[in-house]
């Protein structure tokens, strides 16, 4: 099942903070906060750059979000923002899963970290596979190296992926159809690209071949259902 796409919305934030490990707390409209897998479009005010930046949800935080590693660096605290969103589709974590595996292919784990309470509030044990972890994560989830990966996709009832999309193919390969049977039974995959548009001028930057189809990232996804990509 898929997470509805939430209205999307213009508004102002502000960036507040920033963490050691790159996070930035945002504050922005309650309606803008993204899901998990979601992501805000964001310009600095007065910024010379020409295109808007993807912004994605990590963690709550009051009166806005933390969200994942900033993607423009020249940001600093009191930074006002344009934010468009939220937009895209995001995770969904079925109601059944009791083991849910959150698999970080090839960056930060900040993007899936907004999983966490969710599977947690629905009693699920939940293991992250990655190989780049801040200290400062829940007790309650299990470190596993990028070398467990598929022992822990096998265990898993539901998996959750990051994924750059130059690096599909790679992920594609190592889960091919048989691995996939033996898998959970639900599995959704977030892919990363650049999405200067956001859909708004179908500029298809963030194009995706999926089946000798075209899909675009930033509108069909970014996140997508595993059986979906194969
Ligand atoms: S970012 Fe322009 S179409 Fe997706």
């Amino acid at each position: 099942m898929r997470v509805n796409i939430s209205p999307m919305k213009n508004g102002e934030g502000r960036l507040f903070e920033t963490h050691l490990d790159f996070r930035a707390r945002i504050l922005c409209p309650p309606e803008m906060i993204p899901a998990p897998g979601q992501y805000l479009l964001a310009h600095a005010r007065g910024s010379d750059s020409p295109l808007a930046v993807p912004v994605f949800f990590s963690d709550s935080a009051p009166d806005g979000f933390l969200c994942a590693p900033l993607p423009d660096s020249s940001w600093r605290p009191g930074t006002q923002l344009n934010l468009r969103g939220p937009l895209g589709r995001g995770f969904s974590i079925p109601a059944f899963a009791r083991k849910v595996a959150l698999i970080v292919f090839d960056d930060s784990p900040a993007r899936l970290r907004g999983l966490i309470s969710l599977a947690l509030q629905q009693d699920a044990e939940v293991v992250l596979v990655c190989n780049s972890v801040q200290e400062d994560w829940p007790e309650a989830v299990e470190v596993q190296p990028l070398q467990a990966m598929f022992e822990v996709y096998r265990w898993a009832d539901y998996a959750a992926f990051d994924v750059a999309r130059g690096n599909l193919p790679h992920l594609k390969e190592n889960f091919g159809k048989a691995d996939q049977a033996r898998g959970p039974r639900e599995a959704q995959v977030l892919i990363r690209a650049p999405m200067p548009c956001g859909t708004f001028a179908e500029c298809g930057v963030c194009a995706l071949a999926v089946h000798h189809n075209w899909k675009m990232i930033c509108k069909d996804g970014p996140v997508f259902e595993m059986n979906e990509l194969y």
